[in-house]
């Protein structure tokens, strides 16, 4: 990667595309729309794009859409004249005028209410914005970059967000691939979280012994670089030899990753075929328990519900990702069962 990328670590395929096309766009005006799930680097690759860009030596300005009261988002994003609602004792600027020159990055464009939305289009199309209380429209010239870990097509299909803003700011779409989705780039990225804390704490570098290795390539990193980063914090603190082996890893990442390989926990060395094995239940299973088949099916679907509901800490999308089902499907599972 050059200088400006150069904090964007990776060297799977999945990501050199998201490069390749960054380079391209970063040169024009052109809105982006950058999707991922959380913690895959959105915000990273959006400041490269403006470093990257003619706008690099004018401002960047983020909001974070889903953090800002909905009523305050519009005076904030757009400024106010002194008067416009009860507490406007002075006329403000908003963010866009604050962007002028350069690029404004609406992050979690997702969360934005649909009112917000129509003046957002607008601001797109008429390049101007108009101060809430004010009398005119400004012109402004600012890149509008928007990100979200939303599935903006399925919030477009439920009435949640205008179709119209949609492929207003899909002109260039880049997507983020998960952290699991890209093999060899998570050891390269724990590698260097772990030099890079390392050195913070003034300690030797950490090696990852070959079993740890293997549990990191296949735990799936649900809240991916940013779970691997603070991991790496972590092990930099409380890990005491040279080295890094599984009882240093907390337990999630522990059992997570063992049942995905069909492993007991502790075991060393892994097993050779990790598949062989899957106990598969009998009749004699359902006679123990006293169960019929279709209590037998639901109970066991429930505990995979559980279980991919607290590895994702309750975001839906990445619940139903790692069971492999729509969000939908989840979402009514989850409402037969009370347990929304
Ligand atoms: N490819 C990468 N190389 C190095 N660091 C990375 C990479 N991707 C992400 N990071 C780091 O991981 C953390 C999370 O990244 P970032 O905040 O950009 O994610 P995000 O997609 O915006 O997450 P969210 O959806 O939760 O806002 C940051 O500390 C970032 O520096
Ligand atoms: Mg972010």
């Amino acid at each position: 990667m050059e200088a400006a990328e150069s904090n964007i670590l990776g060297q799977n395929t999945s990501l050199a595309d998201v490069f390749r096309t960054l380079r391209k766009v970063a040169p024009t005006d052109s809105t982006v729309l950058v999707t991922g799930e959380s913690g895959t680097g959105k915000e990273l690759l959006v400041r490269a794009l403006h470093r990257l860009s003619p706008r690099r030596d004018n401002a960047f300005v983020p909001i974070n859409c889903g953090a800002i009261p909905a009523e305050l988002l519009e005076s904030e994003l757009f400024g106010h004249e002194k008067g416009a609602f009860t507490h406007a004792v002075r006329t403000r600027p908003g963010r866009f005028e604050m962007a002028e020159g350069g690029t404004v990055f609406l992050d979690e464009i997702g969360e934005m209410n649909i009112s917000l939305q129509v003046k957002i289009l607008r601001v797109l199309q008429e390049r101007e914005i108009e101060r809430v209380g004010g009398l005119g429209a400004k012109k402004v010239d600012v890149r509008v970059v928007a990100a979200t870990n939303r599935n903006l097509e399925e919030e477009v299909s439920a009435g949640r967000f205008r179709e119209d803003l949609y492929y207003r700011l899909n002109v260039i779409p880049l997507h983020l691939p998960a952290l699991r989705e890209r093999g060899e780039d998570v050891i390269l990225l724990a590698e260097y979280f772990l030099r890079r804390f390392c050195a913070k704490k003034k300690r030797s570098v950490l090696n990852i012994d070959p079993e740890t290795r293997r549990i990191l390539e296949i735990y799936p990193w649900p809240g991916n670089v940013r779970e691997l980063e603070n991991l790496a914090e972590r092990l930099s603190v409380l890990c005491d030899g040279d080295s890094i082996n599984i009882a240093d890893l907390p337990d999630k990442i522990r059992s997570v990753a063992c049942a995905a390989a069909d492993l007991p926990p502790r075991s060393s060395p892994p097993r050779a075929s990790p598949r062989s094995g899957f106990p598969w239940p009998t009749l004699a299973d359902l006679r123990e328990r006293n169960m019929g088949l279709k209590e037998y099916i639901d109970t066991a679907e429930e505990k995979l519900l559980l279980e991919a509901l607290e590895l994702a800490q309750g975001v839906k999308n990445q619940a139903a990702e790692l069971l492999g089902i729509k969000r939908t499907t989840l979402i009514e599972k989850l409402k037969k069962r009370n347990m929304e």
